[in-house]
C-alpha cells in the first residue's frame, strides 16, 4: 500500500507557483490577486478562507478578504460581486459557501464574471469544462487530477467510479476523468445506485465524495484499487485540542491494506484543493484560460 502524500505534493506545487511569482514580478508583472467574500461566522467557513489567506501569503499573492454579517442583503452581496468584477486589480475571487438561507446561491455564482471565477463553479466554466475548453476547474477535482498524476497513476482504460454527484465534486469529476487525458471508464454512483456495493468493487479507482464518515468498507473495496477520499466531515473529538476531528469517507484502517493507493484524511486531498485554488488565480492572473 502506498501513501499518497497530499501535504506533500502541494508544498512542492506551493514551491512552483512562489517561484513563478518572483519571476513575474522580477520581470516587472503585477502580483497575482485573490480575494475571498466571507459571510457570517460559520467554524468551517471561517477555518477554509483563514486558509486560503496564508497560502496566499506563503507564495507571493496579495489577497484580501471581505466579511459581512449573516443580514446582509443579496442585493448588497450582489453589488460588491459586481464591483470585484470590475476591479482591474484583481485576477480572481471566491465567494465561499455556504450561504445563509435568504440569499440564492446560484444567483451569487451566476453574477460572478467567469473570468474571475477562480472556484471554477460558474455554469460557463463547468460548460466550458465538458466540451473541453480552457476552463477553470473547481479545486477538489483539479487537485485530485494531479495527485494522479504526479504519483504517475495509471488511468486509461481503468474503471473510475465516482460516489457522489455534487456540483462541486463527484460531478466535474466524472467528466474529468472521462477526459481524453486520462480515458478512464467513468460510473457515477450515488444514493439511489442499485448494488452499490459490487459496483464499488468493480473499481480500479474509487474517488469517494459523499459526505458520510467511514462509509465506504472493505467490501467495497477491489484489491489493488487506488482510492482517493474526498470526505472531510467535522465530528467531536476529546482526544484533539480544538476538540474536532476530520473523518474521511472511508474506513481507513480496513481499506488501506487493500488499496496500491490510498489518500489519508487528512493530509490527502484537502491540501491539494487549496492548492488548485492559487493555480487557478495563477491561470487567470497569466491569462491562461481566457485571453
Ligand atoms: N465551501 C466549501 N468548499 C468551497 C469551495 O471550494 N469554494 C467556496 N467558494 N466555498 C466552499
Amino acid at each position: 500500500m502506498n501513501l499518497i502524500d497530499g501535504n506533500k505534493v502541494a508544498a512542492e506545487i506551493k514551491q512552483e507557483i512562489a517561484e513563478e511569482v518572483k519571476q513575474i514580478i522580477d520581470n516587472g508583472g503585477k502580483q497575482p490577486h485573490l480575494a475571498a467574500i466571507l459571510v457570517g461566522h460559520d467554524g468551517g467557513s471561517e477555518t477554509y478562507v483563514a486558509y486560503k489567506i496564508k497560502d496566499c501569503e506563503a507564495v507571493g499573492f496579495k489577497s484580501s478578504l471581505i466579511r459581512y454579517e449573516d443580514d446582509v442583503t443579496e442585493e448588497e452581496l450582489l453589488a460588491k460581486v459586481e464591483e470585484l468584477n470590475n476591479d482591474d486589480d484583481l485576477d480572481g475571487f471566491i465567494v465561499q459557501l455556504p450561504l445563509p438561507k435568504h440569499i440564492s446561491e446560484q444567483k451569487v455564482i451566476e453574477a460572478i464574471d467567469p473570468r474571475k471565477d477562480v472556484d471554477g463553479f460558474h455554469p460557463i466554466n463547468v460548460g466550458r469544462m465538458v466540451i473541453g475548453l480552457p476552463s477553470f476547474v473547481s479545486a477538489t477535482p483539479y487537485g485530485i487530477v494531479e495527485l494522479l498524476k504526479r504519483y504517475n497513476i495509471e488511468t486509461s482504460g481503468k474503471n473510475c467510479v465516482v460516489l457522489g454527484r455534487s456540483n462541486i465534486v463527484g460531478r466535474p469529476m466524472s467528466v474529468l476523468m472521462s477526459q481524453k487525458a486520462i480515458n478512464a471508464t467513468v460510473t457515477v454512483a450515488h444514493s439511489r445506485t442499485a448494488n452499490l456495493k459490487e459496483v464499488c468493487a468493480n473499481a480500479d479507482i474509487l474517488i469517494v465524495a459523499m459526505g458520510v464518515p467511514e462509509f465506504v468498507t472493505a467490501d467495497m473495496v477491489k484489491e489493488g484499487a487506488v482510492v482517493i477520499d474526498v470526505g472531510t466531515t467535522r465530528v467531536k473529538s476529546d482526544k484533539t485540542k480544538s476538540g474536532w476531528k476530520l473523518k474521511g469517507d472511508v474506513l481507513y484502517d480496513e481499506v488501506a491494506p487493500k488499496c496500491s493507493y490510498i489518500t489519508p484524511v487528512p493530509g490527502g486531498v484537502g491540501p491539494m484543493t487549496r492548492t488548485s485554488l492559487l493555480l487557478n488565480t495563477l491561470l487567470s492572473a497569466k491569462k491562461e484560460i481566457y485571453k
